[in-house]
């Protein structure tokens, strides 16, 4: 059984049911991903893209390398933020290798493509690997290394698995090695309310394109106009929680699984929790996972840090 099956199983048979985010990318998921980046409203992307292209220099300062580095990115999308930062080091002479890790060889194809075309200089080795691994082959060479996890991915990890993964990621580099990662932060609940239930429906597709997913792979019957889509903000623990809500008794078969699941009129299916943090969860999960914040890097709405951390 692959591990989209097993979860999928393991999921839709909980009492509280839940898929996972990381099922959300597939190519249509990711075409809609890219749709809600460009959507005003989900104000993360111009944030980010804002601090990257503006504080490049300062970033590159901060880092406080001699000679030569590596530039790890972990889970690099489709790098149009990225490579605001790759510029701006450039344009200062800095030497440096990027080296984005992805699972996905169709996304790192096209990530290199675009960035041979826009960056010739750039000296870029895409690795098809897991990140974890990858990390500690490239931890042997003796460049020191930036490792970069943006996005506000970390806010899709639920408080333990973020630590789990920050834990990973600081025993695979060493002494002298930086991070750093994009955290959105709280801010108005409106704001954050706003860039998730966009009135265009879009991150509804984005979360109903899972079970047209499950339908494909898995020879599900889900019939799609039957869910709606919900999500909350609570300020207090600073948790968009997104689910996908039937919409009135059903069934639902999977052939793949020769199984059935039955869903009652508006039982909830969590998705994804995106996160926002604030300065003191920054710093204790920094503490927890054994960093130490250097900077926080800000947008000037003060929205989003780009936090840079380094091995305590
Ligand atoms: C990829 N990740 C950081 C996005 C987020 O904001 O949690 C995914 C997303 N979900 C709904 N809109 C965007």
């Amino acid at each position: 059984m692959s591990e989209f099956e097993f979860d999928v199983r393991a999921g839709l048979g909980a009492p509280q049911k839940h898929l996972s985010s990381k099922y959300f990318y597939d190519d249509r998921g990711s075409e809609i991903f890219q749709e809600i980046m460009k959507m005003p409203s989900y104000y993360l992307t111009n944030a980010e893209f804002e601090i990257l292209s503006m504080q490049g220099s300062k970033i590159l300062d901060m880092l406080d390398f001699e000679g030569e580095f590596s530039i790890i990115e972990l889970g690099a999308g489709d790098g149009i933020k990225t490579k605001q930062l790759l510029r701006s080091f450039l344009k200062v002479d800095a030497c440096f290798e990027y080296a984005p890790i992805d699972i996905s060889a169709g996304a790192l194809d096209t990530l290199e493509e675009n960035l041979k075309r826009d960056i010739p200089t750039l000296d870029i080795n895409p690795y098809v690997a897991d990140y974890f691994e990858q990390l500690a082959k490239l931890s042997q060479e003796p460049k020191p290394m930036l490792i970069l996890f943006l996005g506000s991915n970390i806010g899709n990890y639920p408080s333990d698995d973020a630590v789990q993964l920050l834990s990973a990621i600081q025993q695979r580099i060493r002494v002298g090695d930086k991070i750093l990662i994009g955290f959105d932060l709280k801010k108005n609940p409106l704001t954050i309310q706003q860039a998730y239930l966009d009135p265009d429906g879009i991150t509804k597709s984005f979360n109903l394109n899972l079970l047209r997913r499950i339908n494909r792979e898995l020879g599900a019957n889900f019939l799609i106009d039957q869910f709606d889509f919900y999500c909350h903000y609570n300020p207090e623990t600073g948790e968009v929680n997104s689910y996908i809500v039937s919409l009135k008794e059903q069934v639902v078969h999977l052939k793949r699984l020769n199984e059935s699941f039955a869903f009652k009129q508006n039982e909830l299916i969590w998705t994804e929790l995106s996160k926002k943090y604030d300065f003191e969860e920054i710093k204790s999960l920094a503490r927890a996972t054994q960093f130490e914040v250097i900077h926080h890097f800000l947008d000037c709405k003060h929205y989003f840090s780009d936090c840079l951390m380094k091995r305590a």
